[in-house]
């Protein structure tokens, strides 16, 4: 592929859409976000190398994804005959993944892992990246990152997709567990007048790279107990009511669920959070 033919399309312009455009400073971008004039028939013309599907998967009142809005935009690109790799950003259950595969020949997954405090940074820098699908497809999209963008860590590992998927619900799920873990620990030394702070006891536990130091904090970024925002929530509940459509009780990751509800019930929902419909009731 030429460098001067390279054209991208985003769809889905928020946290992880505007972090893949700043990723890819020098390529052609076309992107089409809800309110944006450009349009999916758009493409016909723009004939893109490569379109990333980055759009909301909010929370369905059973705890499931909602990917009605992935799939109408699926149908389009099929309608209008759009035939370039398809690389899927949302995160989505390994159900979901295997139906929205059959819209296209060149399907790929790319789960994404960043922050939205740190969006762009954490994509850039990200310590992981999966990518899963087509061998071949998956190879391209490798070559599309290595050639076209800023990324640092270019250390690529194929999967198949209903894996990749697990990896991106597994990380969240631990490190949610992990904040609830230590909420309870903190109650330690909210309990006791030990002589030494809870300051001190996480400087010196983190020195344990096994702990380090994310995730230990109480109260967290938000600035309350327990865990929020607009993903940790959603993909726990996606996690826990996918393993229990196929017969897998994930036992301790509901008990977390149930505590973590408990405690995020007695604040306010975010604007974030009430966006992505995430309840926290049990
Ligand atoms: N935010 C994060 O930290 C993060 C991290 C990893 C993965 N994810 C996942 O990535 C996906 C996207 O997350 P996000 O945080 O970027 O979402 P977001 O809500 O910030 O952005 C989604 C964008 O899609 C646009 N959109 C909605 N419907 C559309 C349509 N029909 N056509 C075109 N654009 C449309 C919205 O206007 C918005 O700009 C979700 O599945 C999320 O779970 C998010």
């Amino acid at each position: 592929m030429p460098e001067d033919t390279f054209n991208l399309a985003i769809i889905g312009h928020g946290f992880v859409g505007k972090a893949i455009d700043e990723c890819f400073p020098k390529s052609n971008k076309f992107i089409i976000d809800i309110d944006s004039k450009n349009q999916i028939k758009d493409l016909v013309d723009i004939n893109p190398n490569i379109i990333f599907i980055c759009l909301p998967t909010p929370m369905n009142d059973d705890g499931s994804i909602n990917s009605k809005i992935i799939e109408s935009v699926f149908i389009e690109i099929k309608k209008y005959g759009i035939d370039c790799i398809n690389v899927l950003k949302s995160t989505v259950t390994p159900d979901v993944l295997q139906k929205l595969s059959q819209h296209t020949s060149r399907f790929v997954y790319n789960p994404e892992f960043l922050r939205e405090n740190t969006a762009v940074d954490d994509l850039i820098n990200s310590q992981i990246n999966i990518l899963a699908g087509n061998r071949n497809d998956c190879l391209e999209v490798q070559n599309i990152f290595i050639n076209f963008s800023i990324k640092k860590n270019l250390n690529f590992k194929i999967t198949d997709i209903e894996t990749a998927s697990i990896i991106k619900y597994t990380i969240n799920a631990f490190l949610a567990s992990k904040v609830l873990f230590f909420n309870q620990i903190k109650e330690i030394f909210d309990n006791q007048n030990f002589n030494g702070s809870w300051d001190d006891f996480l400087n010196l536990i983190c020195l344990d790279t096994r702990i380090g130091e994310s995730h230990i904090n109480v109260p967290g970024p938000d600035g309350k107990k327990g865990f929020g925002g607009a993903c940790f929530p959603k993909d726990i509940a996606a996690l826990i009511n996918y393993a229990s459509n196929i017969n897998v009780d994930l036992s301790i990751l509901k008990e977390i669920q149930e505590k973590n509800n408990n405690i995020r019930s007695e604040y306010k929902k975010s604007n974030r959070e009430a966006e992505q419909n995430i309840k926290f009731t049990n």
